[in-house]
């Protein structure tokens, strides 16, 4: 992969919709993965296979996936999940690869999926030895800081990458759930996990609660990680994370990122247009100031 190349993960489809209380149906869900797609985004995250107990919002999965795996099979689609239960679902629906959470905080992993991190990875080795074929991508929840624990310290998640790594997993995805990570502590964790994980894979997913969404993700990509995730409209939040809001809103990335040389492959106007209307048509959809960049205002389409 070239220098200027990174790829761009939209997870609105999941982050983004799981935080809103009000059910969007299907079709609406189906538009916005299809409006996303014609933008030119190849990478989306499109549903969770969880509880719909803990997340009503994603009842509607297993139809989902299924429609879109059919639909779509050239764009890299997957889903999250929490455990065995939701992987094997995601893999009957023809998904070929999911995010696996974890948190590095123990007391997030137990208020987000109800497991202790141990019994969290013995069902990641349950899931390797079910479904060997299906990609894991692992998410490692509140690597940065989590909302109970504070600041988390690099040689614990270095440690619970190795033990992920060790069922064989080569992709990982560092997340900042509650938006507390800064760029010096984003290119200290970054560069440490590549370079203790050199076969690996990386991304970030970053949350702007505290305006340093995009500052963060442009330090992980100065770093060298392959993939960034964000949410069309900057929606999002992790609903067991009290304070965590929205995340980099993947507008404000690509208009960066586009003038800034790198090959996105993603319509900046299109992109906007979609988010604008997804901003004024689902209710409750994160009023951040993503809509307002100077960039609109102009008509500059990069
Ligand atoms: N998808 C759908 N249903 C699931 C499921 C999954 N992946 N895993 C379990 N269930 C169902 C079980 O079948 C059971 O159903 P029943 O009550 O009808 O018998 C019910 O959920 C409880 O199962 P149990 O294994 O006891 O789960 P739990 O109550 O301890 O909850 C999780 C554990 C992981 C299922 C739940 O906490 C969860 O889905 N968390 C996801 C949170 C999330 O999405 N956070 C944001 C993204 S990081
Ligand atoms: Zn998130």
């Amino acid at each position: 992969m070239g220098q200027n190349r990174i790829e761009l993960v939209e997870v609105g489809p999941r982050d983004g919709f799981q935080n809103l209380k009000e059910y969007i149906s299907m079709e609406d869900k189906l538009h916005y993965i299809d409006g996303l797609i014609g933008a030119g985004v190849k990478h989306i995250q499109i549903t969770s296979f969880v509880s719909p107990k803990a997340i009503p919002q994603m009842k509607d999965a297993r139809e989902l996936a299924g429609h879109c795996a059919a639909m779509y099979p050239d764009v890299d689609l997957f889903s999250l999940v929490p455990n065995l239960y939701g992987a094997k679902a995601a893999w009957e629906c023809g998904l070929k690869k999911t995010s696996y959470v974890i948190s590095l905080s123990e007391s997030h992993n137990e208020a987000n999926i109800n497991r202790t991190r141990e019994q969290s990875l013995e069902e990641l080795g349950r899931i390797r030895e079910e479904l060997p074929d299906l990609t894991i991508l692992s998410d490692i929840a509140t690597a940065f800081a989590c909302p109970f624990e504070g600041i988390m310290m690099l040689d614990g998640l270095l440690e619970l990458m190795g033990k992920i790594y060790g069922l064989g997993v080569r992709e990982f995805v560092l997340c900042d759930t509650i938006g507390m990570a800064h760029p010096a502590q984003v290119r200290e964790y970054v560069r440490a996990a590549m370079k203790e994980f050199p076969d690996c894979r990386f991304q970030v997913h970053i949350h702007d609660t505290r305006n340093m969404g995009i500052v963060n993700t442009l330090a992980a990509i100065e770093c060298g990680v392959q993939g960034v995730q964000s949410t069309l409209g900057g929606l999002g939040g992790c609903p067991f994370a009290p304070g965590a809001s929205g995340n980099t809103s993947t507008e404000d990335l690509v208009y960066m990122l586009n003038r800034m040389g790198y090959e996105t492959g993603i319509e900046f106007e299109r992109l906007l247009a979609l988010a604008k209307e997804e901003h004024s048509a689902i209710p409750g959809a994160y009023s951040g100031h993503h809509i307002n960049i100077g960039a609109q205002a102009c008509g500059m389409n990069v």
